[in-house]
């Protein structure tokens, strides 16, 4: 076996320009260096579980949804048609409808911003690590070896990067947790990396197989919120996809032009997925997941013919062969566009996964559009259409809703798999309410109070129909960008994470942060020029239904140090809340309380994960309940149903400008002497108690 260490050379692979408080490598290996490219979108548009308690048993198994707060139907927004408490237009104001949950009830004492190299929680809570990168998920996987690692090892081993985490109960003491594998960090996964050019076959076969996701089997430990990987006996469950499993397409956009290839003639047998950032779980127990910056992975997109180079540009395809490409294109020729130039098409869709079966066919969605996909949520509108909520996580990129055409059937499993086949494909447009001279980039609060005005969900396409003038439905769901642009769509500071509260049925959107908005250009839902901290928008939609095509919305926080006047925190006494920065990942416990993670915090301390009420007195009261490691960012929050355990995915510690092997600047979880690896990891009370209470 090759060593994938070899070549003791260290490229000057590190000195690309970056900003806001991402290191240079993390611009590089996550997004491509996407900062230091000229903005995608150039258009002159306006600125501007508790679940479906759904027990079906197939093939043997009890699948109750997942085990977070999965928001799908519940509440007031679920499939019974009749509802009570009809919101106002300005619901926004008051943090969506009148449930009772999202109130507090919060005591825990917030950890201090830090800059330590660990997991850091309250007092009275407990941590585990649950897997790491290398970590066997097939029983027959080799244990890790950092300095001898093989692509056949990786191939039955734990990914690197973990990102979206979400947990299927298979009776009281067991679950299956599927992990998404974003990204791979070369220079601190490989000794003297040398870049993809001289990279050996070996490291670029490993790279492939470190992206994707797994399944793995968990059990609980003892009475506890702790949760144990598997690690003996069958696991007839556990699986990893990476980017060279076998997929397929569906929707009205498979088997179109744009998605043939040479080795794909029929465009509907696309291999492999890419960047999953974060994802959703399906009311059936499947798992969405999201393909993202996956623009990243080609070459010579200069190359293809000259009618796509519009398209090429709107999705900022790497051109050239540039020194910070993993350069897959030596071991697998499709990713050289040159050569096969509608690759970059098959990629940058969400992908249903069903983790309840290791031999499924992963299949791209095509009817959910192509973008840079951060994650989609589920949920249900009044009549029982399953609704879709997606963000574009780019600078000035959109933020998108899907409805399916037919209704949802708890336990009829074959027609529900079809519902995300045949649809309406919305984009999001924002209008303020106050005028224009008193949103001044400060971040003043306008005359009447608040960041806050209407909105509608434009159609672009519903099936084989376009709404869009000069573009098929087939070039919309492909070049969804495109399309968006030209219907008017409000352009966002970087849309992330979507979810829909459980209680009140309100949706938040995390809007990470845009350094390139310029005063010009802000707008009461972007309010503020060259924007480090990001803010959280709330959409309550008219009857509080996902099927609605309007919508209030308000921005309950804005995020950044408490003393910068440039904040919000809906109002909530500023001396008494954590700062917070960078808004990414959200989810919901069974309470409605808004848990945040945070990516590339701006404020020099370490990222973390953070929590907020967002109805009552407390609303606004953002307190931080975990920090992760130096170099870290927080991903896939999920609390529990039975609200005794947090995960989350630790993702890239060690990732800081420098670092290497032979100087790493993290060690967690190994400790010393050990290398860094992306984990995920599982928060509990030491006895027992409600998280957060
Ligand atoms: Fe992969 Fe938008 O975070
Ligand atoms: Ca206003
Ligand atoms: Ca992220």
């Amino acid at each position: 076996m090759a060593n994938p260490n070899a070549g003791p050379r260290l490229l000057p692979l590190l000195s690309t320009p970056h900003k806001g408080g991402r290191s240079a490598l993390t611009c590089q290996f996550r997004c491509g260096n996407a900062c230091a490219h000229d903005v995608a979108n150039t258009t002159g548009n306006a600125y501007f579980g508790d679940v479906v308690k759904e027990a079906l048993s197939r093939r043997g198994v009890l699948r109750a949804g997942a085990l977070g707060a999965v928001v799908v139907g519940a509440g007031v927004a679920g499939a019974v048609p009749a509802m009570a408490d009809e919101p106002e237009a300005s619901a926004a104001r008051h943090g969506g409808n009148s449930g009772n949950g999202g109130g507090g009830d919060l005591r825990f004492t917030p950890v201090s911003p830090n800059k330590d190299d660990a997991l850091t929680i309250p007092d009275g809570y407990q941590s585990s690590v649950v897997v790491r990168w290398g970590d066997p998920v097939l029983p027959d996987a080799p244990e890790f070896d950092f300095d001898n690692q093989s692509a056949d090892a990786q191939n039955k081993q734990f990914g690197y990067n973990c990102d979206y985490v979400t947990v299927f109960p298979m009776g009281r003491d067991r679950a299956l947790m599927w992990v998404n594998h974003e990204y791979t960090d070369e220079t601190l996964m490989f000794r003297g990396y040398p870049g993809g050019a001289e990279a050996t076959e070996e490291q670029i076969k490993i790279a492939l197989a470190a992206h994707g996701g797994s399944v793995v089997e968990l059990e609980r430990a003892g009475n506890t919120g702790e949760w144990k990987l598997v690690t003996s006996g069958r696991r007839r469950y556990n699986r990893r996809v990476t980017a060279q499993t076998r997929m397929r397409f569906s929707g009205p956009a498979a088997g179109s032009a744009p998605l043939r290839t040479a080795a794909d003639p029929k465009g509907g047998t696309p291999v492999g997925m890419l960047n999953n950032c974060s994802g959703g779980t399906t009311p059936w127990g499947t798992v969405l997941t999201a393909e993202e910056n996956f623009n990243q992975y080609f070459v010579n997109a200069d190359k293809v013919p000259a009618e796509q180079q519009p398209y090429i540009k709107r999705y900022s395809i790497t051109t050239g062969t540039p020194a910070e490409s993993r350069r897959f294109d030596r071991v697998e020729e499709r990713f050289d566009l040159a050569k096969h130039p509608n690759e970059a098409n098959r990629f940058g869709w969400i992908v249903e996964i069903d983790p309840f079966d290791p031999d499924s066919t992963p299949v791209k969605r095509t009817a959910l559009g192509r973008f840079a996909h951060e994650a989609a949520t589920t949920t249900l509108a009044r009549d029982g259409r399953l609704a879709v909520y997606m963000g574009d996580d780019g600078r000035f990129e959109y933020i998108y809703k899907f409805v399916s055409k037919d209704r949802y059937i708890p336990g009829f499993d074959r027609h529900n798999r079809a519902l995300l086949d045949e649809g309406t494909l919305y984009v999001a447009k924002f209008t303020g309410d106050s005028p224009a001279s008193e949103i001044d980039g400060s971040g003043k609060l306008p005359e009447d109070g608040l960041f806050d005005g209407s909105g509608e969900w434009i159609p672009l396409v519903s099936g084989t129909k376009s709404y869009v003038e000069g573009m098929s439905a087939e070039e919309v769901l492909v070049h969804t960008r495109v399309a968006a642009d030209k219907v008017g769509a409000t352009k966002m500071d970087r849309p992330e994470d979507i979810e829909r509260n459980p209680v009140t049925g309100g949706v938040y959107v995390a809007l990470t942060n845009n350094t390139n908005r310029t005063p010009a250009q802000v707008d009461e839902a972007n309010p503020r020029p060259s924007n480090k901290h990001g803010h959280i928008v709330e959409i309550v939609e008219k009857r509080n239904d996902a099927g609605e095509k309007t919508f209030a919305w308000s921005l309950p926080l804005v995020c950044g140090d408490p003393n910068d006047a440039a904040t919000y925190f809906a109002g909530f006494d500023k001396s008494k809340v954590s700062p917070i920065s960078c808004p990414d990942n959200v989810t919901f416990d069974k309470d409605g309380n808004l848990w945040i993670s945070t990516d590339g915090n701006a404020l020099g301390t370490n990222d973390g994960l953070f929590v907020m009420p967002v109805k009552g007195k407390d609303r606004g009261h953002v307190r931080q309940f975990l920090t992760v490691p130096v170099g870290a960012e927080t991903c896939g929050p999920l609390v529990s149903t039975d609200q005794r355990s947090v995960f989350v995915a630790v993702q890239h510690p060690g990732e800081t400008d420098g670092a290497g092997p032979d100087n790493p600047s993290s060690r967690w979880p190994e400790g010393e002497g050990g290398q860094p690896r992306p984990s995920v990891a599982v928060v509990w009370h030491a006895k027992g108690k409600k998280i957060g209470a």
